[in-house]
């Protein structure tokens, strides 16, 4: 089997598998309160410092979810904006963080824009400086989009935005794990990304940063037994006021422990080394006939998208299936800015992450040339 679907879910690792079951098979020998005792140090305290080392940020400031959305909905609809306020997306923005702006829009009527792209596809910074102004409240931009490769210059969008009173929110979903991802230089208040990507952990794990002064400026949320405490009849009060205060008690002991050992092993490897895949992958899916590539941008990852105007992406998934090669279908309406503007409405997807090869490169290319060549 060839995976090049590491954009929808990585190959977990062996270690990874062996940590998950080690742990299902204490909870069901000793109980799952019991095991979660055991693996305290480890779900507790180790995996927010790794994933702190990771992130370049501090680690009263990193909290666990079950999904990157969760992570971003813990966050974003707490902001505290009203009609004069303006939110900045880039046509890159996953739906998914698109729909719950959206939902802050309609309740407290600030506005949504789009910031323009340039000829080639890259996000116009000269547009940004010239127009950031003090009611911009909310800058997100995607660093790898979920529907094409292109990687959006985070840190440069960071130092424009600096010395503005805008907050500064970056989905690092697609990026963390296969390009460097440092919050601290990035300069963001939110950096929210899963696990299951290009980290190669469980899925239902996912992270945030959250600066605190943005958690300072959030308006009430809900907390549950995890941070706060019932003191009496009539109230309680809230124990931890670090980014963990974000989450909620109950979660997967499997998972967090999982999630690990899967960044103890993207410590210790050298994962962004793989460029000759990339090479390779761009290769063969330009050296295959009638296919127009969607990479938008001037710096590209691992992530290629394309399609093919008769053969349509189900098929030729489907086709790459039977010879044992994941690919992805896409659907323009997860990036919906930018797959509107260029009428895509489904593509190919095509991620590769370092345990993928050259080799493995040229398979998938001859594979995609017979699929293409089968017709419609
Ligand atoms: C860029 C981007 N952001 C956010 C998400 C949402 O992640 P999750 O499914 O963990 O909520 C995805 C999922 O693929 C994504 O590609």
């Amino acid at each position: 089997m060839i995976h090049l679907n590491t954009a929808g879910a990585g190959l977990v690792p062996a270690e990874v598998r062996r940590t998950m079951a080690e742990v299902l098979d204490r909870e069901a020998a000793a109980g799952c309160y019991e095991t979660e005792s055991f693996y305290d140090g480890v779900v507790n305290d180790e995996v927010y410092r790794r994933l702190a080392r990771i992130l370049d940020a501090p680690v009263a400031d990193v909290a666990l979810f079950d999904s990157a959305t969760r992570a971003w909905c813990a966050v974003v609809p707490r902001l505290n904006l009203g009609p004069g306020d303006r939110i900045w997306v880039t046509p890159y923005e996953y739906a998914g963080n698109l729909i719950s702006l959206f939902e802050l829009r309609d309740r407290t009527g600030c506005t949504i824009e789009v910031v323009p792209l340039l000829p080639s596809g890259d996000l116009d910074l000269g547009w940004m400086a010239a127009h950031i102004d003090d009611d911009v409240a909310l800058v997100s931009v995607t660093h790898i989009p979920s529907g094409c490769g292109i990687v959006n210059p985070v840190e440069e969008i960071g130092r424009l935005l600096a010395p503005h009173r805008c907050f500064y929110a970056v989905d690092a979903c697609q990026s963390i794990g296969q390009v460097p991802v440092s919050a601290a230089r990035i300069g963001c208040q939110l950096l929210t990304g899963a696990g299951r990507k290009f980290l190669r952990g469980p899925r239902g794990t996912a992270f945030a940063y959250v600066a605190p002064e943005l958690r300072a400026a959030l308006l009430p949320g809900f907390h549950d037994l995890h941070v706060a405490h019932v003191d009496s009849a009539t109230g309680y009060r809230i124990d931890d006021r670090s980014a963990r205060s974000l989450e909620l008690a109950e979660r997967s002991t499997a998972a967090v422990a999982g999630l690990n050992t899967a960044l103890t092993l993207f410590e210790e490897g050298k994962p962004f080394d793989h460029e000759d895949v990339f090479g390779a992958l761009r290769a063969a899916v330009t050296g295959a006939p009638g296919v127009e590539i969607i990479a938008p941008g001037t710096k590209q990852s691992g992530i290629l998208t394309f399609r093919h105007a008769d053969v349509g992406a189900a098929t030729v998934m489907a086709r790459l299936a039977e010879q044992r090669i994941n690919v992805w279908k896409i659907v323009g309406h997860h990036t919906p800015i930018y797959m509107a503007d260029q009428g895509v409405d489904t593509a190919v997807r095509v991620s590769t992450h370092y345990y993928n090869t050259p080799e493995e490169m040229d398979v998938f290319g001859r594979a995609l040339r017979e699929a293409l060549g089968a017709g419609a």
